[in-house]
């Protein structure tokens, strides 16, 4: 329950998404729920975004007691040179998770948020890390190079992307031929996680939205004590 007073208590920022030349065939609207934007894609309201003030939250000491972080690092198979993307980085908790994994690989950190990847400079200094690239995307677009990309971490972020279409398709775009998305999201499934139901997701809801853009599904790994580890990879060149 004490996840419940925290996660409520984060300031989020209400951006004022929608115009109405913006709105696509993907999206609908609605009116906004307390924690979401109004804006719905494929039958799930969007959630609103953390702000640059949740570092804290994000940072917190108790996250490997709560979230077991170490042991998702244990199931992402990478060679040494891999480049993963870690999208949605907000402080860079993963990131620097992995970047011992790839050390002649490289973690690109990616946010929207500047004062994101500003503290994650601020880490990288501190901790005298060199192999994470922080880059800033934008709503709609990683502005990952194509097929650059062997894995794509996304960290409890997907949820909260305004243009989820979009960034799916960028996403899709950044990876490599054979490489693989990786979600971890608060399970939806299950009303016993102490999370806000937009901050969720289901694994029948992540699974529609990849299929769309042509991402196939590999697999659940429900190794986690709140979260889904699902893994999804694109079509190897024929
Ligand atoms: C809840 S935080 C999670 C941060 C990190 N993955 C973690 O678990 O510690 C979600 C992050 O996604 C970022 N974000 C939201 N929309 C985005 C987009 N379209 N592209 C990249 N990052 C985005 C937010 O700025 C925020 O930092």
């Amino acid at each position: 329950m004490l996840r419940i007073s925290v996660f409520s208590c984060l300031s989020v920022l209400a951006f004022s998404y929608l115009s109405s030349a913006e709105e696509t065939a993907h999206y609908s609207t609605k009116t906004p729920s307390r924690d979401g934007i109004g804006k719905v894609y494929m039958g799930r309201e969007i959630s609103q975004v953390v702000s640059q003030h949740a570092i804290g939250w994000l940072e917190r000491r108790d996250r490997e007691g709560e979230e077991k972080p170490s042991l998702v690092m244990g199931q992402l198979d990478l060679a040494n040179d891999a480049v993963v993307a870690d999208i949605g980085a907000g402080s860079g908790y993963f990131s620097f998770l992995l970047a011992p994994l790839v050390p002649e690989g490289k973690v690109v950190a990616v946010d929207i948020q500047q004062e994101m990847l500003d503290f994650i400079e601020g880490k990288k200094k501190l901790k005298q890390v060199s192999n994470i690239q922080t880059h800033l995307g934008t709503i709609e677009d990683t502005k990952l190079e194509a097929e650059s990309v062997d894995l794509a971490l996304m960290v409890d972020a997907y949820h909260e992307f305004s243009h989820p279409r979009e960034m799916a398709e960028s996403i899709v775009e950044g990876l490599k031929p054979g490489g693989r998305i990786i979600f971890l999201e608060y399970r939806g499934e299950d009303p016993g996680v102490p999370i806000k139901p937009l901050h969720k997701m289901t694994v029948k809801q992540v699974t529609r939205e990849m299929v769309a853009v042509g991402m196939e599904f590999v697999e659940v790994r429900d190794f986690l004590p709140i979260q889904h580890f699902l893994v999804y990879q694109k079509p190897k060149l024929p």
